[in-house]
């Protein structure tokens, strides 16, 4: 096949771009928008109410779509879940008890780590579940259940598009597992459908930022390092933000849980180091406001992504703002990944960097 930059200067930027309509295709695909409920395209080899425990694994930005399905799946369906990289899951030979689930998260489906940990898991007798966007991979032809991601060709070497297809494939199959257990009722169930329903509009309204983030990466260029904070589900989306920006701008960087500040980062804080807080308005808002205090105190740099709500409670003066649509559902991380993304492309982009190749970095590491 043949996929080009359409009128992008490159194949991130394009991708970045087409996450409204390629997250609305996944979306479609595991939701009846009609019935607002959860409607896997598959049906499950086994009941979710069998299931003690879910490992998650995989690699690079798919281990924190891991992350982020992790705080899901404990919320909606009181499951407990472990989240491994694959290298270190597979050496550690991890007790997985006989039908348990196992979950693989994989952009091309031919990640060595993550197929050797697809394999030691089925031999321990669970149940497998890939999440992939290659139908025809290696993971998705042996994995025992394999739900598609619809992002399309992803092209860029940084993920992008292919994360935020997954944040929503693991979204529906949460929903689908706090149903299932009887912790969410049918109410509970179509008001999380409606929320995952808005996710492609809101990340199209994300994407307005642009200009003002591609403003800000004029300056982020000239930091050595940068700091990432967030809570909850947001402190992968700070995780995911460090490795985006190191990954092809070069520029060190660091994710944190914002409550883990004093236990280390913050000895580094000064006027030359910013601090990009992660914080929609939601339950630990106010925690993360905290921490953000201690940042100013120390004359740190606050770069604040928040929504409009979040703007007016933070007691704290950032640098920038910058202000996302205001969105009432758990599934933030999928539209606060755009900003990080935009940040890392347009930062990548002043320091003159190959962005869709960068170097010692491949697409797919098929190679221990
Ligand atoms: C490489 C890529 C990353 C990707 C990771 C996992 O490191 O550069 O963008 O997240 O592999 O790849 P996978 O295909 O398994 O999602």
């Amino acid at each position: 096949f043949l996929v080009d930059k359409a009128n992008y200067r490159h194949f991130m930027a394009k991708e970045i771009h087409e996450q409204p309509e390629v997250v609305g295709h996944t979306l479609a695909r595991y939701v009846d928008m009609a019935s607002e409920r959860v409607a896997l395209p598959v049906k499950l080899p086994f009941d979710f109410n069998d299931v003690q425990r879910i490992t998650i694994t995989a690699c690079g930005t798919a281990s924190y779509a891991g992350y982020v399905a992790k705080y899901w799946f404990e919320r909606f369906a009181r499951v407990p879940v472990e989240v491994d990289v694959a290298s270190e899951f597979r050496y550690r030979e991890a007790p997985l008890r006989k039908g348990d689930l196992a979950v693989f998260i994989s952009q091309s489906g031919e990640t060595a780590d993550t197929l050797a940990a697809l394999r030691y898991a089925k031999e321990q007798g669970a149940h497998t579940v890939a999440v992939v966007n290659v139908p025809t991979s290696t993971i998705a032809r042996e994995a025992e259940t394999v739900l598609q991601t619809l992002a399309g060709p992803e092209i860029g070497v940084a993920s992008t598009k292919a994360f935020t297809c997954q944040l929503m494939v693991l979204a529906a199959l949460a929903v689908a597992a706090g149903k299932a257990r009887g912790e969410l009722s049918d109410a509970d169930e179509a008001k999380l459908v409606q929320g995952l329903v808005e996710i492609p509009r809101l990340i199209a309204a994300a994407l307005v930022a642009e200009p003002q983030i591609e403003k800000l990466a004029r300056d982020i260029a000239k930091s050595r390092d940068v700091l990432y904070l967030g809570r909850g589900t947001s402190f992968p989306i700070a995780l995911e933000g460090a490795l985006k920006l190191k990954e092809i701008s070069y520029i060190h960087a660091e994710g944190y849980a914002a409550g883990e500040l004093k236990h280390g980062p913050i000895a580094l804080i000064d006027e030359t180091m910013p601090v990009v807080v992660i914080a929609p308005y939601d339950r630990v808002f106010e925690k993360t406001v905290s921490n953000m205090q201690e940042v100013a105190a120390r004359g740190g740099n606050i770069i604040l992504v928040t929504d409009a709500k979040g703007a007016e409670e933070a007691t704290v003066d950032s640098l920038v703002t910058i202000v996302l649509p205001d969105m009432g559902s758990a599934f933030t991380p999928i539209v606060y990944a755009i900003p990080v993304q935009l940040l890392a492309y347009h930062t990548a982009v002043v320091m003159g960097t190959d962005v869709d190749q960068p170097r010692n970095l491949a697409k797919s590491v098929t190679v221990e």
